[in-house]
């Protein structure tokens, strides 16, 4: 017999269910975080992940509870483990980043648009202002990548 899952019984439900995934992912984030700034070389690099920290923090603050990213944090270890040079691995840091990044935007779209549907404008302010700042993050990493990308091409120093 298939059952019908109680997260998708109507879009409230399912709404709710969306929030619970995200701020799953956000928890995991800011966990994560702090590795992945001590893991980058480049200064600026580092500094936008601690400061991306300290806004993941508000997000959360701004949810309530859930499951996702899991796979994707545990693929960021993997790429820094096995790079030997250090733009290369700024360079693996960056491109796991962007797609954290692109899963939040995703995601953040979606319900930010349940919620409008929903009448839950208050949330959907809220929902539409951490989807802004998932972006300007994501911008930020572009701008850096753009000049990582090209030094890790022809770098040759190794990290430990
Ligand atoms: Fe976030
Ligand atoms: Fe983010």
């Amino acid at each position: 017999m298939k059952v019908v899952s109680e997260n998708c019984k109507d879009l409230r439900a399912l709404y709710v269910h969306q929030l619970r995934m995200l701020l799953s992912a956000e928890e995991q984030l800011i966990r994560s975080l702090p590795d992945m700034a001590n893991w980058a070389v480049d200064e600026e690099l580092q500094q936008m992940f601690w400061s991306h920290q300290q806004e993941t923090e508000l997000h959360v603050t701004r949810l309530i509870k859930c499951k996702a990213m899991h796979a994707l944090i545990e693929e960021v270890e993997d790429l820094v483990q096995d790079a030997r040079d250090a733009c290369v691995k700024d360079a693996a840091l960056i491109a796991a980043a962007q797609r954290v990044e692109h899963y939040e935007i995703g995601a953040y779209g979606t319900v930010r648009q349940f919620a409008w549907v929903l009448g839950e404008n208050a949330a959907a302010e809220v929902l539409d202002m951490t989807l802004k700042e998932e972006g300007q993050a994501d911008h930020v990493l572009t701008s850096i990548a753009k000049r990582i990308n090209v030094d890790a091409k022809h770098a040759h120093t190794t990290v430990a």
